[in-house]
C-alpha cells in the first residue's frame, strides 16, 4: 500500500534541527524516524530519560541520523528552556518544533478531581504553549529567517467530546493558538500548522482510552468511513511534509487526518454513553495500573 511507504523526496529535511515532545514512543518516535530518515536532526523528549535513551539507539540504529534524548516535563518552563539550550549547544540552531506530547484518559468528567483535569490541561496546553513560547522567543531574538511549530492536536478540538472533556478543552486552546500565532508570528518568518488525527493505535493511547475490553467493545475502525485506523508511515508523511520548504505557504491550517471519521460520527468518545456506569470503577482501576 503507497499509504505504508514513505512519500517526500530523500533530503527534504536535510540539516533541520527539529525538537519533538514526547518523541520518544508512539507517534511522536514515529514521526522522528521519518524526520531522521530525511535527514534531519531530531531532539527527542519526555519525562522518562531511560525511554528516550532507548529510542535514540533504536532511531539512530534505523535511520543513521542523530538523535539528542532530553528529559523534559513540558509543563515546566524552566526545563523547556533547559531543552531549548541544549538542543543549541548540540546543533547550534533550532528549525522546527513539534508539539506532539499529551496527556489524557478516559472518564465521566464529574468523577475528575480539580487536580486530574489540570493534569491533562497542564500537559497539553500549558505544555504546548511553554514549548511555542520558549521557541518563538528564541526565533525572533535571533531573527531567524524561518522556522516552524507544527502542533498535533484531534479532531475533537473543534466538535467537543464526551469522557475526555480535559482533552477536549486542551486541544481546543491548542488549535486557537495555532492560527492565532500564524498570523501574529508570520512577520517572523514563524509558520505554525496542527495536524488532527483520527484514530491511530499507539500503547500510550490505547491504554488510557481503550482498556482491557473496551478494545474489542468498540472496535475503532467500524467508526471510520474508510474502514480501517491509521498507519503511521501517513501520519509521518504529512508531519515530514509540514515541516519542510515544501508546505511554504500553508500557514494556520489544521490538516485533518482520520479517513472521514469525525464527520461520521463526530465526538470521539460519545459512544462511552454505553459503559454501564457500575464499570467505571473498574476501568480506572486498569487505567491506573498502567502507570509506568
Ligand atoms: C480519574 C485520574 C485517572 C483516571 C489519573 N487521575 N488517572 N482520575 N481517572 N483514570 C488523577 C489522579 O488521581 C490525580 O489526581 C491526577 O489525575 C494526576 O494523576 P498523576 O498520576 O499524578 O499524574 P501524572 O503522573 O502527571 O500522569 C499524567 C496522566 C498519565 C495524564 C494521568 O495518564 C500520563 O502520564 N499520560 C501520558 C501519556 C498519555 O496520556 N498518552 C495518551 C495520549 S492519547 P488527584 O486529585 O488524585 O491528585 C491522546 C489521543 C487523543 O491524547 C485522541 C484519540 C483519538
Ligand atoms: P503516547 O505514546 O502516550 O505519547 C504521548 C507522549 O507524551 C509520550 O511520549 C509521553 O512520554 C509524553 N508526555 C506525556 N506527558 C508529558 C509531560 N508532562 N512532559 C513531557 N512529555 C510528556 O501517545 P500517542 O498516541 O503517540 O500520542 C501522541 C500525540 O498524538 C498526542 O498529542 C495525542 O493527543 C495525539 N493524538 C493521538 C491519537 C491516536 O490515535 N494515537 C489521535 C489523535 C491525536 P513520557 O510519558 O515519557 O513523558
Amino acid at each position: 500500500m503507497m499509504y505504508q511507504k514513505p512519500m517526500l523526496k530523500e533530503g527534504s529535511l536535510k540539516d533541520q534541527v527539529i525538537v519533538v515532545t514526547g518523541g520518544g514512543s508512539g507517534l511522536g518516535k514515529a514521526m522522528s524516524t521519518y524526520f531522521l530518515e530525511l535527514g534531519a536532526h531530531v531532539v527527542i523528549t519526555s519525562r522518562n530519560f531511560e525511554k528516550l535513551e532507548r529510542a535514540k539507539i533504536e532511531l539512530e540504529q534505523k535511520t543513521g541520523g542523530k538523535v539528542l534524548p532530553v528529559q523534559c516535563d513540558v509543563r515546566n518552563y524552566a526545563e523547556v528552556e533547559a531543552v531549548l539550550a541544549a538542543t543549541l549547544k548540540e546543533f547550534g540552531k533550532v528549525d522546527g518544533l513539534l508539539n506532539n506530547a499529551a496527556g489524557n484518559f478516559i472518564s465521566p468528567t464529574e468523577r475528575l478531581s480539580a487536580n486530574a483535569f489540570d493534569t491533562v490541561i497542564d500537559i497539553v496546553l500549558k505544555g504546548s504553549k511553554n514549548c511555542t513560547l520558549a521557541f518563538g522567543k528564541h526565533w525572533i531574538d535571533y531573527k531567524q529567517p524561518k522556522s516552524t511549530i507544527l502542533n498535533i492536536v484531534t479532531t475533537y478540538a473543534w466538535t467537543g467530546s464526551a469522557y475526555v472533556v480535559p482533552s477536549a478543552t486542551a486541544k481546543a486552546g491548542v488549535l486557537a493558538m495555532t492560527r492565532s500565532l500564524a498570523v501574529e508570528w508570520a512577520k517572523y518568518g514563524i509558520r505554525t500548522n496542527a495536524i488532527a488525527p483520527g484514530p491511530f493505535p499507539t500503547e500510550g493511547a490505547w491504554d488510557r482510552l481503550l482498556p482491557g475490553d473496551l478494545k474489542d467493545k468498540f472496535d475503532m475502525k467500524n467508526k471510520v468511513p474508510v474502514g480501517r485506523v491509521g498507519e503511521h508511515q501517513e501520519l509521518a508523511n504529512l508531519a515530514a511534509y509540514l515541516m519542510s520548504d515544501f508546505s511554504a505557504y500553508i500557514n494556520g491550517e489544521v490538516i485533518t487526518i482520520d479517513g472521514g471519521e469525525w464527520l461520521k460520527g463526530a465526538g470521539e468518545f460519545n459512544m462511552l454513553e454505553d459503559v454501564p456506569k457500575e464499570m467505571w470503577d473498574m476501568l480506572e482501576a486498569m487505567i491506573r495500573s498502567k502507570k509506568k
